[in-house]
């Protein structure tokens, strides 16, 4: 039953570099402004949007935000070429012009309040369009997003049958966000289940290579029939690795973080200590510096790291990836950072948008893509998406922008708070 479902789609992995890195050596891959533009050409019936929040344009004049800009002028145009534009975004917004002047031209917008039903928000950054592409990945509807942080995202095109079961997981926030006040149904309609997950991944051929594909989503609360949960699904992914696993995360923080009291939360933490002291598998991890990162994230890293000293000396290793800034780039707020939320291991790569804490598993909604062409005959001409994403990750990791973290070390990260 589960046959081609789509024939020739085209995937790309998609980046927003900051303006300034890797300046000498231009990025192989398209940039995600790219990438939404030409989602937004194509588009011809429908374009679902799902967003923690929409700042596409800056309201300081001197900003740098052609891009996001040109994003909104194309979504504002989406009505005059008889194109529905429909909105799902995390309430309340703390920023409602984007929204509202979208609205004005047509959009369709709902503001789902995830905090009444789960505790969370909506954190997902997903896009469906005509029912047939799709866009999964870490960068925001922001213009920072597309020029001034650094972003990783799968670009999918021509895949009806993985954009329509993306398009479910939007359904699922279309209809809390239909609701008071958010609230979830006694139970799920069948027309939300899954159309993939682990144990029934899509067959498709990505750029001609052999794939097993399917979508996670969490928190479990808004996981309709059939769906693979999140964080089960990062577990099993590290869990699979037999010679490899690299992680580029913004945050890896093994606590509940947003609770009171604190909690440890070991899920992650553990499969990582056990994919390297216990099965041998090489673990890099590359986490994220800027003016906002939380000291304790650093020392829970350095517990990690303690482990490649005698006596198991395990392969593990940390690495804190700074964005570098001039002047007048180190005044835009919430810019300047590595946001870039995946893993690639020696089999299989995923995409995801969430940080890497207990609560964006438990209440907050996020989504993961998992493509895994292992075993896959590859021609001549052809790339897996794996080893794609080893070398994006590799640049980064070798490159001038991060530094090992060592156990000893005091100012991990100099523009720390806390
Ligand atoms: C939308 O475009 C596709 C090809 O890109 C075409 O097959 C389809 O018929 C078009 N649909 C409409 C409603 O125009
Ligand atoms: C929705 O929330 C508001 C503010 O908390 C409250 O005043 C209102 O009664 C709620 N409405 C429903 C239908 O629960
Ligand atoms: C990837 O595919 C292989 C071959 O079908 C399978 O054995 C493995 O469990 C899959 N890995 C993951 C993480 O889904
Ligand atoms: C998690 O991600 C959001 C946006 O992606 C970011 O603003 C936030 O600082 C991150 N970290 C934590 C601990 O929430």
């Amino acid at each position: 039953t589960n046959l081609v479902c789509c024939l020739l789609p085209r995937v790309h992995l998609v980046e927003s570099i900051p303006a300034g890195l890797y300046e000498s050596s231009p990025p192989p891959h398209q940039s995600i402004a790219q990438s939404w533009l030409r989602l937004l050409h194509k588009a011809n019936s429908s374009v679902h949007i799902a967003a923690f929040y929409f700042t596409l344009r800056s309201s300081d004049m001197d900003s740098s935000d052609y891009e996001g800009k040109m994003v909104f002028k194309h979504l504002k145009k989406l009505e005059s070429k008889g194109v529905r534009l429909q909105i799902a975004v995390n309430a309340p917004q703390t920023s409602t012009q984007d929204t509202a002047d979208l609205a004005a031209s047509g959009a369709e917008v709902r503001e789902v309040n995830l905090k009444a039903v789960t505790g969370g928000i909506v954190h997902t950054k997903l896009w469906v369009v005509d029912q047939t592409h799709l866009y999964v990945g870490s960068a925001n509807m922001d213009w920072r997003s597309l020029t001034q942080v650094k972003e990783v995202g799968l670009l999918v095109e021509d895949c009806s049958c993985l954009a329509q079961d993306a398009s479910r997981i939007f359904d699922v926030y279309w209809s809390i966000g239909g609701t008071t006040n958010g609230s979830l149904p006694p139970y799920w309609p069948a027309r939300l289940s899954a159309l993939s997950n682990s144990q029934n991944p899509l067959q498709l051929k990505f750029n001609g290579v052999p794939a097993q594909v399917y979508l996670s989503s969490a928190p479990p609360q808004v996981s309709t029939r059939g769906r693979s949960d999140d964080l089960t699904t990062i577990l099993s992914v590290i869990d699979d690795a037999q010679e490899f696993v690299y992680i580029s995360v913004m945050d890896f923080i093994p606590l509940s973080e947003f609770t009171t009291p604190l909690r440890f939360w070991p899920a992650l933490d553990s499969a990582l200590r056990s994919a390297a002291c216990t099965r041998g598998v090489q673990v890099r991890l590359m986490v994220s510096c800027w003016e906002h990162s939380s000291a304790s994230m650093f020392i829970f890293l350095q517990s990690l790291v303690v482990l490649n000293r005698p006596p198991l000396s395990c392969d593990i290793e940390v690495k804190v990836f700074t964005v570098p800034s001039t002047a007048e780039q180190k005044k835009i707020p919430y810019a300047r950072v590595n946001h870039a939320k995946y893993m690639v291991t020696d089999r299989v790569l995923y995409i995801g948008t969430s940080n890497w804490s207990e609560t964006y598993f438990t209440q907050t909604a996020g989504v993961g893509l998992v493509v895994n062409q292992t075993g896959s005959d590859v021609r001549a001409g052809q790339q897996t998406l794996q080893s794609q994403a080893e070398e994006l990750f590799l640049r980064d990791w070798t490159s001038q922008y991060s530094g090992p973290l060592t156990v000893d070390q005091q100012h991990v990260c100099s523009h720390r708070s806390l």
